[in-house]
């Protein structure tokens, strides 16, 4: 099933997500509308909070759906170790038609449970290391609008603010 995306500035997105305690159908269900979700919009991640779930859980996908192996299910997920940096374009599905440059760990080490509830750990660079953080982020509140610079900041949220106008948003 796809689930509806909410947008910016949507109060849930700006909250941290309760940590997921049940591993059951119930959660194998939402891991999979999520990815349904995800493939029907184009996008490589999605957090439970942009579906309106308030809760520590996100799938990525950089194969975007070709390639099973690239399947990823991260619950209760936290960053364990990070290094390097890299700066490079990224979009979020809750703010559509935004992409901006923004500061990013070039490599991460996560630690995330599985849709059974067993802990894995998992090293990611570049784009993976960037889907990581991102969708982490997302886990904790904190939208990539706020981790560009105050500039590119007030010109995107502007940008927002005439497409909400227009009836575009
Ligand atoms: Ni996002």
């Amino acid at each position: 099933m796809i689930l509806k995306i909410v947008k910016y500035p949507e109060p849930v997105l700006q909250q941290p997500g309760e940590p997921v305690t049940e591993f059951n159908a119930e959660l194998r269900k939402l891991v999979a509308d999520m990815f349904e979700t995800t493939y029907a919009s184009q996008g490589i991640g999605l957090a439970a909070p942009q579906v309106g779930v308030s809760k520590r859980l996100t799938v990525i996908d950089l194969s975007q759906g070709k390639d099973p192996v690239q399947r990823l299910v991260l619950i209760n997920p936290e960053v364990i170790f990070s290094e390097g940096k890299q700066y490079e374009e990224e979009g979020c599905l809750s703010f559509p038609d935004i992409r901006e440059k923004v500061v990013r760990a070039a490599k991460v080490r996560i630690r995330a449970q599985d849709e059974t509830g067993k802990w894995f750990e998992m090293d990611g660079e570049e784009l993976l290391s960037r889907a990581f953080q991102h969708e982490i982020d997302h886990l904790d509140g904190i939208l990539f609008i706020f981790r560009m610079s105050a500039l590119k900041r007030s010109l995107n949220l502007r940008k927002i603010r005439k497409m909400q106008s227009e009836g575009t948003w």
